[in-house]
């Protein structure tokens, strides 16, 4: 098992712990290899958490030995189990343009991991059409899946050159900007967020049709930026049927 892991694990997203393998599954992720070395432990995690999944769960995880996963991974879960899933695989491809009913979510150079998880997690709860970076941090990082609870598979996400936009109206949010309560947010849009030290690049601000702001109270500079997704996301759901 430890060997077919290290094969596979190049190419592969690290789905770490049950509640990521339990989203991937659900979404229809491929999921060649799941290893725990409590498969009673996990199989009752299933029965209570996930029952839908129990039968396939029990199918698929592997017995190992208690030392394999904490050799295997830096930082095991705490729920004792790990899988590996393709990439790409589920729900995580783009929808075809011409079909989009939900906007993208843009995240302009973000830097924070866990950030980036819980973006992609907001987004596929929402049912936005999914989550693009510009930048060089890669949205499949094994702690970008860990934070998004395996949510990657429910939801596009790719990494894209500025220029390389779907295309539609940009939204860039801005604490400079219009207040956002004003306006509905059309089902095309691009709802484009800076980076968590420097705000919108030139580039995005320039491209962008509107800028809108989330209203704060005075003397408070900014949002964390899953916080800005999470809240405009809400506004676009809340004005809509
Ligand atoms: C942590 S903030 C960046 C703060 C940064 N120092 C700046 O100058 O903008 C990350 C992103 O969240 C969004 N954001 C945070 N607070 C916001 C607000 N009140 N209104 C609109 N967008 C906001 C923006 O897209 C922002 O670029």
């Amino acid at each position: 098992m430890v060997r077919r892991w290290r094969e596979l694990a190049a190419d592969s997203v690290l789905l770490d712990g049950f509640h990521a393998l339990k989203h991937a599954l659900r979404f229809g992720a491929e999921v060649p290899l799941a290893l725990t070395a409590d498969r009673d432990a996990v199989l009752a995690l299933a029965e209570d958490l996930a029952p839908d999944l129990t039968a396939r769960l029990d199918a698929l995880l592997r017995p190992v030995d208690a030392g394999t996963l904490p050799a295997l991974l830096p930082r095991p879960h705490p729920t004792g189990v790990a899988a590996l899933a393709v990439r790409g695989s589920g729900g995580s491809g783009a929808v075809p343009e011409a079909e989009r009913s939900a906007p993208y979510v843009v995240l302009d150079n973000p830097r924070h991991l866990g950030n980036i998880g819980a973006v992609i997690r907001v987004a596929a709860g929402a049912g936005a059409a999914g989550v693009l970076t510009t930048g060089t941090v890669d949205p499949w990082h094994p702690n970008v899946v860990r934070a998004s609870a395996g949510l990657h598979f429910a939801t596009a996400v790719a990494h894209r050159e500025p220029g390389e936009l779907p295309p539609g109206p940009v939204y860039a949010l801005d604490p400079e900007g219009r207040d956002i309560r004003g306006l509905e947010l059309p089902d095309d849009a691009l709802i484009a967020f800076g980076s968590e030290r420097h705000g919108l690049s030139p580039a995005l601000r320039t491209r962008a049709d509107h800028l809108l702001a989330l209203p704060m109270r005075p003397q408070v500079s900014s949002y964390n930026l899953a916080t800005s997704v999470a809240m405009t996301l809400y506004h676009w759901m809340a004005g809509r049927p």
